[in-house]
């Protein structure tokens, strides 16, 4: 078995630090953003020069923390050769939301070994909170330990949906998952950063939150500090093999089997779509 080379709280100590810069800089480049510069990688899928800078930023100060580390990040910066470890970079999720300047949007970063995630943080610029958590350990909002909340009623229950880029291959089950639980649920939300999102149901603000066809940095971060908070993330079949899949259902926990029982007759609408690329 694989030794544990690292002391993750002193890393996590420093990978906060990387954090908060990055969403400085996302927070003050916000000021003068140039819209004519975002670029379009696919349909309604953004990508401006503030994420590439910051990614290229963060991926400049996490090589310097583990040079042994490779690198999964949307953007493309770094390279993942079969490393040990390797961090897990979304420079800005949310984008669509920063180039409308809209909140929220946010920073996330993960460090895994070849088993599982270690390390998370998630900072969300627009109202300046850092989520994070390791292995093992509690999950916190700033300083403050966070929980999942204990509301385990679909009717009470506020849920947070993410619609991906793919609109061909995720509309019909989109389309059936707002038929089924519209109007039988606390509230539906569409927020347009996945990682923040899953951060909100680790602080006990929402209860569930359903969406596919999403990268492995986009949810990497989130779903450790989830875990550790109480929450529970698996597919749509209840796999917790998710971190890779191309669905992902995160909950408090409590309210996971009810909507999962759901989700799992919806499944067959889901498009035939590739799993995301690593
Ligand atoms: C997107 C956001 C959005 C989710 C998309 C993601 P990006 O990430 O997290 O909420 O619905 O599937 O791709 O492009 O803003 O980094
Ligand atoms: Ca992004």
């Amino acid at each position: 078995m694989a030794q544990q080379k690292i002391d993750l709280e002193h890393l996590t100590e420093a990978v906060k630090a990387v954090a908060r810069e990055a969403g400085g800089f996302l927070r003050s480049e916000r000021k003068s953003f140039d819209r004519g510069r975002v670029e379009q990688k696919a349909a309604h899928d953004y990508v401006s020069y503030v994420d590439k800078a910051s990614e290229r930023m963060i991926v400049a100060r996490l090589h310097d923390l583990l040079p042994e580390a490779g690198f999964i990040t949307e953007e493309g910066t770094g390279a993942f050769g079969g490393e040990e470890y390797c961090w897990l970079v979304d420079p800005l999720d949310g984008t669509s939301n920063y180039i409308h300047d809209n909140a929220p949007y946010c920073v996330s970063i993960a460090l895994r070994d070849r088993k599982e995630v270690l390390l998370g943080v998630v900072y969300e610029c627009c109202r300046d909170e850092l989520f994070w958590a390791c292995k093992d350990g509690k999950a916190y909002l700033n300083d403050e330990e966070i929980h999942v909340s204990r509301v385990s009623e679909l009717d009470q229950a506020f849920i947070e949906l993410g619609f991906p880029y793919r609109a061909e291959d995720y509309r019909e089950f989109a389309l059936q998952v707002v038929r089924s639980f519209y109007g039988h649920v606390g509230g539906l939300r569409l927020m347009g950063a996945a990682a923040a999102e899953l951060c909100y149901i680790a602080a006990g603000r929402f209860e569930a939150r359903i969406e596919a066809f999403i990268g492995p940095w986009d949810i990497a971060a989130g779903h450790i500090i989830l875990r550790q908070a109480g929450g529970r993330m698996t597919d749509f079949g209840g796999s917790p093999e998710c971190l890779d899949a191309r669905e992902v259902f995160a909950s408090n926990g409590y309210v996971h089997d009810e909507i999962l029982r759901q989700l799992r007759t919806q499944r067959d609408l889901l498009g035939e779509g590739q799993e995301m690329d690593k």
